[in-house]
């Protein structure tokens, strides 16, 4: 079988791919140099689309509208931009055999492709309930979302199923922002989520409350503290209800699952050091093998503002540490060196009219500031994280871009705070004022 040879190779063609193949070409990669190496069949796009815009009823956004790096404002790079700088996409390959001693890829199609350096961008794949054996689980009408492909398959369904039932499982990213789209396609929405309160891994109860109320007045059904334990389907194979740990029975045409990722790491097990899940990498995102780095949502990398090994499943992250790795191997290479990593963790969401972020860690005491009543038009509230005397963390719904960027600046210098109740009563304007 054929084998090709490149300086440099990415493998995974998504975020993290896209804006590092623009610093490579900005640090002026020479034509034959580059090749990434996807599983997708389209150029590296800006992946959040996917949940939001990509399932609007009207006005729906399509590729290749939202290609990197359109998302954070930049040049739209379309398949036509790899061929000019002489990058090679290679499309529609899946790498199922990587050597790191040989530095060889092998393909599904049993290829071989050669590298000097190596960088690994193959993000994360969905947890699914039949993982755990969850009864019906592999019923027709039981959607994902990870990719195009996904999202594509999922909007077939919503035409088949016009104003029909949907049960969303998972009460996190996915969980809200697909019950969101779902209603907005007109279908008959109820989610299902086994915690207290709908995102805890950042949400606190106040803000969670804010966000289950404004969701149960545009008639979303909100059932918590119980899972999916099995689904039952018609002659078809096709879903049709959902049974939960209470003994409740929904009815469902379509069934979304946001049960949480896995960062794809299989590929490598046992070549490469792990931490906390992900590949184990420095500030400049190297992995303990030489000439090989892992970025994105695989990278288990220094977040140096809190001293502590982290892995971060978003897209800021995503684009910045492939900046960053592109960086790194051309100074290596010059004999030069660059800063290390620096990060604040910046995640942001959207749905319906709402759209909120935060940045920095969500650690210590809270307090919640602002109008958090999900029945006052464009309401804007927030919440503060602090810890050891310092404000830490901080979220902000409705936000203005200046106030956004300055609950921004309050996460990175970690001011003193008072007193909680201090906090509270000044709200945004003490975010404002730093
Ligand atoms: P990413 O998943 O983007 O790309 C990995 C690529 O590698 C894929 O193209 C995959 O097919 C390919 N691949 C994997 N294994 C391979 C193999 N063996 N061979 C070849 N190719 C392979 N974040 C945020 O901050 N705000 C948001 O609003 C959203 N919204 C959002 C919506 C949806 C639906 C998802 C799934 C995710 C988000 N995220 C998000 C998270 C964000 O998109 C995510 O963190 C980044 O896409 C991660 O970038 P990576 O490049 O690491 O992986
Ligand atoms: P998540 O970790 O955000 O949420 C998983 C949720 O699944 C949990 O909150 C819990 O409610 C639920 N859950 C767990 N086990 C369950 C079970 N057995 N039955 C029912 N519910 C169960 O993961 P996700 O929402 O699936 O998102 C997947 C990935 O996509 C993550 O990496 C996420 O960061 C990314 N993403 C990010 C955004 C964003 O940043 N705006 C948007 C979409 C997706």
């Amino acid at each position: 079988m054929a084998s090709k040879a490149f300086k440099h190779i990415i493998v995974g063609g998504g975020v993290s791919a896209g804006y590092a193949a623009r610093e490579f070409a900005k640090q002026g990669v020479k034509p034959g140099e580059l090749a990434i190496i996807s599983k997708e069949a389209v150029a590296p796009y800006e992946r959040p689309a996917l949940s939001k815009a990509y399932l609007f009823p009207e006005g729906a956004a399509r590729l290749p509208g939202f290609n990197v790096c359109v998302g954070s404002g930049g040049e739209r790079l379309l398949a036509e931009w790899y061929a000019e700088k002489g990058i090679s996409l290679i499309l529609s390959t899946e790498i199922v055999k990587a050597d790191l001693a040989s530095k060889a890829l092998i393909s599904a199609a049993g290829e071989t492709f050669n590298y000097q350096t190596l960088m690994i961008a193959t993000g994360s794949s969905v947890i699914r309930l039949t993982d755990f054996g969850v009864q019906g689980a592999d019923a027709k009408n039981i959607f994902y979302l990870r990719e195009v492909d996904d999202a594509d398959k999922l909007i077939e369904a919503i035409k088949a199923k016009k104003n029909g039932k949907a049960v969303v499982v998972g009460g996190g990213y996915i969980g809200l922002e697909l019950s969101a789209v779902l209603k907005l396609n007109n279908l008959d929405v109820t989610m299902v989520y086994p915690e207290p309160w709908c995102m805890p891994r950042l949400f606190t109860a106040g803000i969670a409350a804010f966000y289950e109320g404004y969701y149960a007045n545009k008639g979303i059904q909100i059932i918590k503290g119980t899972v999916a334990v099995g689904f039952n389907s018609n002659a078809d194979g096709e879903v049709k209800e959902v049974k939960l740990k209470d003994g409740r029975v929904l009815e469902a045409d379509i069934v979304v699952v946001g049960v949480g990722g896995r960062p794809l790491t299989t590929l490598f097990k046992g070549q490469v050091e792990e931490e906390k899940g992900g590949i184990k990498t420095d500030g400049f995102f190297k992995t303990s093998v030489p000439d090989v780095y892992a970025v994105g949502d695989v990278a288990t990398f220094p977040l140096k503002i809190y001293n502590e090994l982290r892995r971060v499943e978003h897209v800021d992250h995503s684009r910045k540490s492939a900046e960053q790795a592109v960086k790194a191997i051309f100074a290596s290479e010059e004999g030069k060196s660059i800063e290390e990593y620096d990060y604040l963790p910046f995640f942001y969401s959207r749905a319906f009219d709402l759209s909120w972020q935060f940045y920095g860690d969500n650690v210590g005491d809270t307090v919640l500031f602002g109008d958090n009543n999900p029945t006052t038009p464009k309401a804007k509230f927030g919440s503060y994280w602090i810890k050891d005397g310092k404000v830490v963390g901080a979220f902000l719904e409705g936000g203005t871009p200046e106030e956004n960027k300055a609950i921004a600046k309050v996460a990175k210098a970690q001011p003193p705070a008072e007193s909680l109740e201090q906090l509270a009563k000044e709200g945004l304007a003490f975010a404002s004022k730093i």
